[in-house]
């Protein structure tokens, strides 16, 4: 299949523009580099040995997409162009509305008028907000508890309002859990802009001497430890539900909802316990007060995706904790 991947700079649009073309796919890149480098690609290069068309456009510029569409045969849009900072969609609720709600309206837009109908969306976890039980199935209710949050479950309403009203739309929405490793080949991974506010790039930059120490918000949960608890699921296991999703989508497949995670909830103790064993380095650690908006425990029931798609996680937090070390001990620095 020919695939538009928005957002295909970023880290798991990366990760699964390599996935893409290791399964015989031709991909051209659309990202706006608001969160990313173009080095990224280039390092996909690298793995792949092929090269990545890339467009530096804004998913909301519609002109600009049209030249895109124009200039290709799409078989399918997989779209990961979004602003995903929790904290930052308080500060700017309007800033993440207009890119992440718009966005996706003008990109389904430009697919309509360019007669492409097949479209892989990138939601979250955090549509289940803080949820009655775990595992979680997609049935679970859905509530928000950010602006990002509500961004992508208002996008997940317009994919399938329109999946009902036109019969040439159909569409995979996929409910990321905590995606966290790096490429086996420790040349692409996760590179946060300023301070980390997810665990992993934390504890990476700890552990390579970036900062002093791990804060852990919470010790006083009500879970086997007291510390958080979460469904750590490796970004190369996410980059090839990504495939399994254009594939089932491109063999005439309905629009779908699942879960990707592995179905198993890790501690933040657990996290750090695995990140120690894996690098051989100390991660110095302090308790610090809950974090405002967190939740105990939740992990995936992601047995819908291995029904539907034949996909199933395959890498453990080891694994994880391994690829993610990998890449930051490469690039310290992330992509300078
Ligand atoms: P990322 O920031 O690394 O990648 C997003 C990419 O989209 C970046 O390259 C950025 O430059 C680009 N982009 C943003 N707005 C754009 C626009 N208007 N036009 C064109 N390009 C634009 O983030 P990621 O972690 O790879 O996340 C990808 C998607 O998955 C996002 O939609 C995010 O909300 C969702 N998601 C991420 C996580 C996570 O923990 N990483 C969890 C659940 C869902
Ligand atoms: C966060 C977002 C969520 C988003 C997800 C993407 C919030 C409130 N939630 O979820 O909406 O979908 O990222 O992956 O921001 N922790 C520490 N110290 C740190 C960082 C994290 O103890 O420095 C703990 C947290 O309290 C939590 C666990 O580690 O228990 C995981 O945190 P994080 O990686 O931020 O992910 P989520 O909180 O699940």
């Amino acid at each position: 299949m020919k695939v538009m991947v928005c957002g295909g700079a970023g880290y798991i649009g990366s990760h699964t523009v390599v996935e893409l073309i290791a399964s015989g796919h031709a991909v051209v890149v659309v990202d706006s580099h608001a969160n990313s480098s173009p080095k990224a690609l280039e390092r996909v290069e690298r793995i792949t040995g092929e090269k990545v068309e890339n467009a530096c456009v804004d998913v909301r510029d519609a002109a600009a997409l049209a030249g895109v569409f124009s200039r290709h045969d799409f078989d399918a849009v997989i779209h990961f162009a979004a602003l995903k900072s929790v904290g930052e969609s308080w500060q700017k609720p309007l800033t993440y509305f207009d890119n992440n709600i718009s966005g996706t309206i003008v990109l389904m837009q430009e697919m309509a008028r360019a007669g492409v109908g097949k479209f892989v969306f990138s939601s979250s976890a955090t549509v289940y907000g803080a949820p009655d039980f775990s595992p979680i199935p997609e049935s679970a209710a859905l509530r928000t508890a950010s602006p990002y949050g509500r961004t992508k479950l208002i996008a997940e309403e317009l994919i399938e309002e329109l999946s009902h009203v036109d019969p040439g739309f159909k569409a995979a929405v996929l409910r990321y859990f905590n995606p966290v490793g790096a490429h086996q080949s420790g040349l692409i991974g996760e590179d946060p802009s300023g301070t980390p506010n997810n665990l992993m790039p934390y504890i990476c930059q700890v552990a390579v001497g970036r900062r002093p120490y791990l804060q852990i918000f919470g010790n006083d949960y009500p879970t086997r430890d007291g510390t958080g608890v979460r469904d750590y699921v490796h970004v190369v296991d996410l980059a090839r539900a990504h495939v399994r999703a254009v594939e089932h989508l491109g063999k005439g497949g309905e629009t779908f909802t699942v879960n990707l995670g592995t179905g198993c909830g890790h501690s933040v103790l657990e996290v750090v316990a695995a990140f120690e064993r894996v690098s051989g380095r100390q991660v110095p650690l302090s308790y610090a007060p809950r974090r405002a908006g967190d939740v105990a425990e939740y992990f995936a029931s992601p047995e819908l995706a291995r029904r539907l798609l034949g996909w199933k996680a395959e890498y453990d937090l080891d694994r994880m904790c391994e690829d993610a070390w990998r890449w930051q001990s490469m690039s310290p620095d992330g992509y300078v």
